[in-house]
């Protein structure tokens, strides 16, 4: 594990940029890639329902990209279910699906959030971890600001930035990590193929600091698109994780392309 370096009372406490703060409101509490299987995973806890389709008019100087959007929050089922649930996002289910099928977070565990705000997963992880009753701790990370949360320490900073796996590792009140999980997505471009690459430069990056922290047995979970150049990820993946495989959760969109890569049984850093 890369040296801590060390952070000085200032810095905690806060949720200024770069700066780690430490919960205390906030809303709720609550295959083989090219080689593997994409798994679908299989719970009734990620749907929503909602009966009646809201029809959105254009309204003058609204862009028709905003209106479609506007048009599919208001008739996504889970957009609705995270709010009656207190949840922060609808990603949030997403990770609710792929921790009730895999059962990944246990009580007690040490949890690192990447690209992590408004928080749908922090929440999650802070809730089924119970770091919001003081087991286990859940750090989370994004370059986003992000308001705080119960059971989670927050740091507003660029994962890119080279100080950040040190911001993190500073953060932990163990040395080892349980599960490093990665939501990290820059806004789309619309070009393909450039929104292919950021994303997986973002999931090399967190699977080259997942293998610096995990402790054996460890856990990594990342978001990727689907198609294209991920070999170099999933032939990391393989070389230091026992299983790994492709999910699409039902709470992911099906018109997109989004997918999640999972790596279960670190094998250690010895190898
Ligand atoms: C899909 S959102 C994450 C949603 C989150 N999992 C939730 O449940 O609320 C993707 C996040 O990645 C963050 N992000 C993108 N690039 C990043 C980077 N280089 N460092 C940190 N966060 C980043 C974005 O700011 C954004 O908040």
């Amino acid at each position: 594990m890369p040296q801590k370096k060390k952070t000085s009372a200032s810095q905690k406490g806060q949720s200024t940029k770069g700066q780690q703060s430490k919960g205390s409101t906030g809303k709720g509490s609550t295959g083989k890639g090219a080689a593997l299987k994409t798994q679908s995973t299989k719970s009734s806890s990620g749907k929503g329902k909602r009966a009646l389709a809201v029809k959105v008019k254009s309204a003058k100087g609204r862009k028709i990209s905003s209106t479609r959007w506007l048009q599919r929050q208001l008739n996504d089922p889970y957009v609705q279910r995270a709010k009656d649930d207190g949840l922060r996002s609808r990603a949030a289910y997403k990770l609710i699906e792929i921790d009730d099928q895999f059962k990944l977070i246990q009580q007690g565990m040490t949890i690192i959030d990447l690209g992590a705000a408004p928080g749908g997963w922090s929440q999650v992880a802070a809730q089924r971890a119970n770091s919001i009753k003081g087991k286990g701790q859940v750090v989370a990370i994004d370059i986003s600001a992000m308001e705080p949360l119960p059971g989670v320490d927050v740091i507003h900073l660029d994962f890119m930035d080279d100080d950040a796996p040190n911001q993190l590792i500073t953060a932990l009140k163990k040395d080892a990590v349980d599960i490093v999980m990665s939501d990290m997505a820059e806004p789309a471009t619309g070009h393909k193929q450039t929104d292919h690459l950021r994303i997986i430069g973002l999931a090399e990056a967190a699977l080259e600091f997942a293998i610096e922290v995990l402790k054996p047995e460890g856990v990594f979970l990342a978001k990727v698109l689907q198609g294209g150049t991920e070999q170099d990820l999933l032939n990391l993946m393989k070389k230091n994780f026992k299983k790994t495989r492709h999910i699409k959760p039902e709470a992911s969109r099906a018109d997109s392309s989004e997918l999640y890569v999972m790596a279960t049984g670190f094998k250690g850093r010895e190898i």
